[in-house]
């Protein structure tokens, strides 16, 4: 899909929206696309160098100065917490928010300065620490919603609750793919969660099917160097992904359009979900396991001290 399609988004100009992992792939292209439709974009970055970058970028197309930089590391929950300070001493309402930032199968099992698995410290943990610690912002702004990005690999994830860290058993795939079911659990328990308390934002989920990013160039590699399932990956990536801007598709409809309905999960319309345009997709009936999701709800509150405060 060229980068000439494009979603008719509605006028943003009241907006304000978070993205996290703004400065590349699917994080990029939702946050310009957004800015373009005038809304107050946040581009929450670990990188501040790469967020400048994807700014001045974004500024080519976009005049208005509707767009800020923040400074964000998900991995680690003391910076969960300066973000979160500094943006609502700035802000005063947050009606979109996109937990999109991730990072994929890092070969060598690596911990977070809080003693977690990087990739659930990243993928999950902070998502679930970021809504969380802004869920009073969301709750006292009109009809707002949380999107959290999924992924395909969702399907051959399993939540080890007795090993959630991968102290026992290390497998990078499998533990990439254990946060991104968990980013669905944790979305549709939201989802249930605000409706149980009569609350007006909802939650949805999305994914980009297979698209090129910088998301294996990020995770694969040791010592600098891509490992070879990494280098068969970027092979395959190049033959049969979309494009970075086609991926975000599914992203920027859940985060905006007015059919979107809470607990739903969007994907590309192509076959297997690969690519294509945005539609209503079903994720693997494991992501709607109810208890599955009360109990990882529970040990990601216990592991980051975040109580979501419904009223
Ligand atoms: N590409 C695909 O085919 C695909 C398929 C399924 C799902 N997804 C999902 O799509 C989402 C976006 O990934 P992408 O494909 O667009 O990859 P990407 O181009 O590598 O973008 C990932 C973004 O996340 C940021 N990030 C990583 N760790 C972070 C941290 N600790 N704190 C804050 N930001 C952090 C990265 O920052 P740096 O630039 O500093 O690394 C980057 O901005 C991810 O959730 C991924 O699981 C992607």
């Amino acid at each position: 899909m060229s980068q000439d399609f494009s979603l008719s988004l509605p006028d943003l100009t009241d907006k304000t929206v978070i993205v996290t992992g703004a400065n590349s792939g699917i994080g990029y292209h939702t946050a310009c696309e957004l800015g373009k439709a005038h809304a107050t974009v946040i581009l929450a970055c670990r990188n501040l160098d790469k967020g400048n970058d994807a700014l001045k970028r974004m500024q080519e197309n976009i005049k208005g100065d509707n767009l800020h930089l923040m400074s964000l590391d998900l991995s680690d929950l003391s910076s969960v917490r300066d973000f979160v300070k500094d943006f609502t001493d700035k802000f005063s309402k947050l009606d979109i928010l996109i937990n999109n930032a991730g990072i994929m199968a890092i070969p060598k099992r690596t911990l977070n300065n809080q003693g977690w698995e990087i990739q659930f410290a990243t993928n999950h943990l902070g998502h679930y620490a970021l809504t969380g610690l802004l869920l009073s912002h969301l709750l006292k702004t009109d009809s707002s919603r949380v999107v959290t990005v999924s992924s395909l690999a969702h399907g051959r994830g399993q939540i080890n609750l007795k090993d959630l860290q991968g102290e026992k058993h290390y497998s990078p795939w499998q533990a990439y793919a254990q946060t991104k079911l968990a980013n669905l659990l944790f979305a549709f328990e939201l989802d249930r969660l605000l409706k149980e308390n009569k609350l007006s934002p909802i939650s949805v989920a999305c994914h980009p099917g297979v698209s090129k990013t910088n998301i294996i160039s990020t995770g694969v590699q040791v010592d600098g160097q891509m490992t070879l399932i990494g280098q068969f990956m970027t092979a395959m990536t190049g033959i049969f992904a979309q494009s970075d801007y086609a991926g975000a598709l599914p992203t920027i409809w859940a985060a905006t359009d007015k059919s979107v309905a809470g607990g739903c999960y969007y994907g590309p319309d192509g076959i297997g979900e690969v690519r294509g345009l945005p539609k209503l997709v079903k994720a693997k009936s494991k992501a709607y396991d109810v208890k599955l999701a009360k109990n990882l709800w529970l040990l990601s509150q216990e592991l980051t001290g975040v109580n979501f405060e419904f009223n």
